[in-house]
């Protein structure tokens, strides 16, 4: 079991990501050292040049999200912590899959074309080769398991579409004829959906860094305090809570809610409304505040321990790519071989 994913570093980070993405990677690295396989996660610092980016604030964020990896439960002694900048073989794979890539699987991304909108020829090279090097990232490890949220999916199936045609195209034989395919197909890892978690202000709206309203989100640097206001002024609707899942079909502020307190709770979303059914939100709210504190509480402290050590978490991401450079670098080297690249 090899668990390879990455993250970009844009941004304070929210409950959102940690639900969505942090909470899972954790998981999984307990769940690969158990059976003694490997967890790489790594900070995609290469994938953020693809839109326009100040360096100091990239520089900034990357610590800020090595920080919050290992506030959140990432152990550097168990899971490889690195960032893409230092580990060259991302880029050198990247450039060898441009080779196995299809401008036409690139054009049907849906994320460049979300992206890019109406103005193509205005976006950066990296904005359209952005899936390859995210193919680069987990077949350099040969990854089996790639957790991502399910608008990663396309780019999963991207990388699954590379390595079967540069096997294809490209695997030596073994002694008795059969391929040696070079590339591991990686399966995705989608958490579920009650990891998607929305804004406090708007529940058609993601949680999002972006959001102009601090309001809108969680961050996991806020105190308690900070935590139980945005609780308090949270958008709602004036009904109880339901006693059953369907009620909350056509309120999505309440299923936000809900759907966070079960996350939070490690319960379901019926068991959730078992126990709240038929109460209001004045009674709810408190409860939802009190759990996110105790959840989110020792997080923040380690955080805030963390966060302006430099020095530390420079350290952590050099052990880490040190390690990585190590796991990456017998397969970057038999694609070298099967292209027919002469070195050294
Ligand atoms: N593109 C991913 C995102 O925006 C981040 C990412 C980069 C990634 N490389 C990856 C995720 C490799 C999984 C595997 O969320």
């Amino acid at each position: 079991m090899r668990v390879v994913s990455g993250i970009q570093p844009t941004g304070k980070p929210h409950l959102g990501n940690y639900l969505g993405a942090i909470r899972n990677y954790v998981a999984l690295q307990d769940d690969a050292h158990g059976v003694g396989g490997e967890c790489l996660i790594f900070i995609a610092d290469l994938h953020a040049i693809s839109m326009p980016h100040d360096p100091a604030t990239l520089r900034a964020s990357t610590l800020e999200l090595v920080a919050t990896l290992v506030a959140c439960g990432l152990d550097p002694d168990k899971a490889i912590l690195f960032n893409q900048a230092q580990v060259p073989q991302h880029t050198e794979l990247q450039w060898l899959l441009n080779g196995t890539a299809r401008m036409g699987w690139l054009n049907r991304m849906t994320q460049w074309k979300d992206k890019a909108g109406k103005n193509r020829e205005g976006q950066s090279v990296a904005l359209f080769t952005y899936p390859v090097l995210q193919a680069a990232d987990v077949l350099l490890y040969q990854a089996t398991h790639v957790p991502v949220g399910e608008d990663q999916k396309q780019h999963l199936e991207l990388a699954r579409d590379i390595a079967q045609k540069f096997n294809n195209d490209f695997a030596p034989k073994n002694p008795d004829g059969s391929d040696a395919p070079i590339f591991t197909l990686p399966d995705p890892i989608i958490p579920p959906e009650a990891a998607r978690i929305m804004s406090l202000r708007d529940g058609a709206a993601k949680m999002s860094k972006s959001d102009p309203s601090d309001m809108s989100r969680i961050n996991l640097s806020d105190d308690a305090d900070t935590m139980v206001q945005k609780i308090k002024k949270a958008k709602t609707d004036p009904e109880a809570l339901p006693s059953e899942e369907a009620g909350l079909a056509e309120r999505p502020e309440a299923r936000n809610l809900v759907g966070i307190y079960a996350a939070l709770a490690g319960q379901s979303v019926e068991a959730v409304l078992g126990e709240y059914g038929g109460q209001g939100f004045g009674a709810f709210k408190p409860a939802l505040a009190e759990l996110l504190v105790t959840n989110l509480g020792p997080i923040r402290d380690r955080f805030v321990a963390l966060k302006d050590d430099s020095e530390a978490l420079d350290a952590i991401l050099a052990r880490g790519a040190a390690k990585a450079r190590e796991r990456g670098t017998p397969t970057l080297d038999s694609v070298y071989r099967a292209l027919g690249l002469v070195r050294h």
